[in-house]
């Protein structure tokens, strides 16, 4: 199986899909490490029920965010991990640091990108009047929710959406984009190479996977 550690600072149902794919013997993946930036995560709760070992660092326990930064990423090299998952971990990562983990870091973002990275996705969507709202998985780089995309999830925007409904019926199709990226890194499909590689072909414009 493939080791992957978890980063994730709240509630964490992206990481209690991947666990329960995991159960469902549908998503050969170990799960070495469960970390937060918040001790009190939801996520961290799911990880210790599910036997994960977990760690909560506090930024303000450190001189700045190079540090914390560090410290967290040595944490996760030290997990055994091959590869890191961001599952709402809401944090920008020092650009440094993160390079060194170039094509074994992936992350979930709640829009269609390259619209709208950073934050409020929902509101920026229905405010640009939007037909479509989406979720994406890319490969992590030093620019914020900027690395390559590999794979999106599409949803319809109706005449009585609300920042609310688009995020929970988002959310659903989340649930089966990370698991589904992740399984194709585990089987050798979804490789990193310089650029993304999904059977044997860069790819040029995101997959559906889910
Ligand atoms: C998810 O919608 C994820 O896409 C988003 O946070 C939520 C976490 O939910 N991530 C970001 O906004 C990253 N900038 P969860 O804790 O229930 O998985």
């Amino acid at each position: 199986p493939l080791r992957i550690a978890v980063l994730a600072s709240g509630r964490g149902s992206n990481l209690a899909a991947l666990i329960a794919a995991r159960d469902a013997g549908k998503l050969p993946v170990e799960f070495v490490l469960v970390g937060s930036d918040k001790a009190s995560a939801g996520a961290l709760r799911l990880a210790e029920e599910a036997g994960i070992p977990t760690l909560a660092l506090n930024p303000k326990s450190y001189p700045d965010r190079t540090a914390f930064d560090r410290e967290l990423f040595a944490r996760i090299a030290a997990s055994g991990a091959e590869l890191l998952v961001l599952a709402g971990f809401m944090r920008v990562i020092d650009g440094a640091v993160v390079a060194g983990w170039e094509g074994r870091a992936i992350n979930i973002h709640p829009s269609l990108l390259p619209r709208y990275p950073g934050l409020h996705t929902h509101r920026r969507c229905l405010e640009a009047g939007d037909a479509e709202h989406g979720a994406s998985v890319h490969y992590v780089t030093a620019e914020l929710d900027g690395g390559p995309v590999v794979a999106q999830a599409r949803i319809p925007v109706g005449a009585n959406d609300t920042e609310t409904s688009l995020a929970e019926r988002l959310l659903a199709e989340e649930h089966k984009l990370l698991p589904a990226v992740v399984g194709a890194i585990a089987s050798g499909r979804l490789r990193w190479n310089g650029e993304a590689v999904f059977d044997g072909r860069p790819v040029t414009k995101p997959l559906t996977l889910a």
